[in-house]
């Protein structure tokens, strides 16, 4: 075992018992408190999931996962557990990760724009491996950080699905004249680097990419540069519906490896997933704040409270929950507002990346003869665009109410939330997963392990454990 996870930093979940159960239960002990914050339960064992389906698919990518796509404590614990690398985009970054003892070779500086005292920072700290795409950025670092490592950013995608603020990378012209640059100013340049953007990724992308990428290799190997790097970025989708989705960019990465950057030829492949490790691994909970009643006739009118005395239907302390007011049955169709204890300044900032919000469930199933209406979250009160989703199908909710948000790993969780404190997150693991994170990592099954349940069910993953059986998972120094 690598030290940097134990059975302190999470709960052990017992088969059969689900991370949903245990969010149910924690819903129950909320709601004798009274105590109606927003939290996650994050369930590490999808995570590790994530990660033996990750090699299984891309055996010859090593993933650095993106701190900005969730630091939190027990996703870079689990991840530095399991042997990934970490892309950090400034100094908090890099000292989040170092503050739990991940080694410089394993952190890459992959932000294209940085700040002169960040990239000291990263200098003072071991930190070598970096990303320029543009002649400013390569004298910062000229002065700054003699010992840079650096990859020259492509932009390879000319898609209309590339989203323009997310745009990275030169063009293939201007490749020569800024490796002539760097080695003017005596920069090395280690290899390339690409991010195709994260909506609706084609997967045929990653082939032009790579193509684009062997040409500016050329280049820089022409100019004498020991180029043996290449980072695919991220944009590897995250939830369970599109595990086939991922299958095919796999498929289409590993073929244009073999075409472009054949095995054996020196060159090691680095990628940033975030949202694949973590979107499907969290789960919020956020409560219903206020309640507003607009007409039929304006659906998805947000009410425009800006932080005013909140209407009079919405008492508190809570009314009774849908299925115990069956006088509310029979009420007409009516639009509703509800403003949550969480918005886009917190757990929902997500939705600042494009992702949708996700359908909230409810913790109890509502009564099949309540009817449903057409429904509206907003976040917290005193911000007339936190507009977290319109046109839901709910059934009439009351304030104090829980509603249910699966998916909510990336971009939920950062190092320094604008909105202040983040949702609490319990951190849970079933025993399986455990035994598979050791089992992966060279530690042999204990005695009274049962080695077959370790192995079971086979669909579920944890055998691939076993066959990736490799220890170290990757030895960055090497690529570094
Ligand atoms: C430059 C860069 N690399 C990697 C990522 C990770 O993307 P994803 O979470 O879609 O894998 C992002 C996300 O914004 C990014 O901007």
């Amino acid at each position: 075992m690598n030290g940097y996870l134990n059975e302190s930093n999470f709960m052990m979940v017992e088969e059969g018992f689900t991370t949903r159960d245990l969010l149910e239960n924690l819903l129950v002990e909320l709601c004798q408190a009274g105590d109606q914050q927003a939290f996650f339960v994050a369930d590490l064992g999808d995570i590790v999931k994530k990660h033996l389906q990750f090699l299984k698919a891309l055996p010859r990518v090593k993933p650095f996962f993106p701190l900005k796509c969730n630091s939190s404590d027990g996703v870079i614990r689990l991840l530095a557990e399991l042997g990934t690398g970490f892309a950090c985009t400034n100094k908090a970054e890099i000292a989040r990760v170092q503050s739990i003892g991940v080694p410089p070779d394993k952190i890459f500086y992959s932000s294209p724009c940085k700040q002169v005292a960040h990239i000291k920072y990263a200098a003072s700290h071991g930190v070598q491996l970096m990303t320029f795409d543009n002649e400013v950025e390569l004298s910062k670092v000229a002065r700054s950080h003699p010992g840079a490592r650096m990859l020259l950013g492509i932009a390879a995608d000319s898609s209309p699905s590339a989203h323009p603020i997310m745009m990275f990378g030169t063009t293939l012209k201007s490749c020569r004249h800024l490796l002539e640059t760097a080695k003017e100013q005596a920069v090395e340049v280690v290899g390339v680097s690409f991010h195709l953007g994260s909506r609706g990724l084609e997967p045929q992308a990653f082939a032009q990419a790579m193509a684009a990428a062997q040409l500016a290799f050329d280049m820089g190997t022409e100019l004498g540069f020991q180029m043996h790097l290449l980072d695919i970025g991220g944009g590897f989708p995250g939830t369970e519906d599109t595990r086939a989705r991922f299958k095919e960019m796999a498929a289409v990465i590993n073929s244009a490896l073999d075409l472009y950057f054949p095995d054996g030829c020196g060159v090691e492949i680095v990628a940033r997933p975030g949202r694949y490790y973590v979107t499907s691994a969290f789960t919020l909970a956020a409560t219903v704040t206020a309640r507003e009643e607009v007409p039929m006739e304006q659906p998805g009118s947000d009410g425009g409270w800006d932080g005013g005395t909140i209407p009079a239907m919405c008492p508190t302390p809570p009314e009774p929950s849908p299925c115990s007011s069956p006088e509310e049955d029979s009420a007409n169709k009516k639009s509703l507002v509800y403003h949550l204890s969480d918005g886009i300044y917190g757990a929902f900032s997500c939705l600042l990346f494009d992702t949708p919000c996700p359908t909230p469930q409810l913790p109890k199933r509502p009564c099949p003869d309540h009817p449903s209406h057409s429904s509206s979250l907003r976040g917290p009160l005193g911000h007339a665009d936190d507009r977290l989703a319109d046109g839901l199908d709910l059934p009439q909710l009351q304030v104090g109410d829980w509603l249910i948000f699966e998916d909510m790993g990336a971009y939920t969780v950062t190092t320094s939330p604008p909105g202040g404190p983040q949702p609490h997150i319990t951190y849970a693991m079933s025993r399986m997963a455990w035994k598979a994170v050791q089992l992966f990592l060279g530690k042999p099954p204990q005695p009274e392990d049962d080695h077959e349940s370790i192995c079971t069910p086979l669909s579920c993953g944890w055998e691939m454990a076993e066959s990736l059986c490799v220890t170290p998972v990757f030895a960055p120094a090497g690529i570094i």
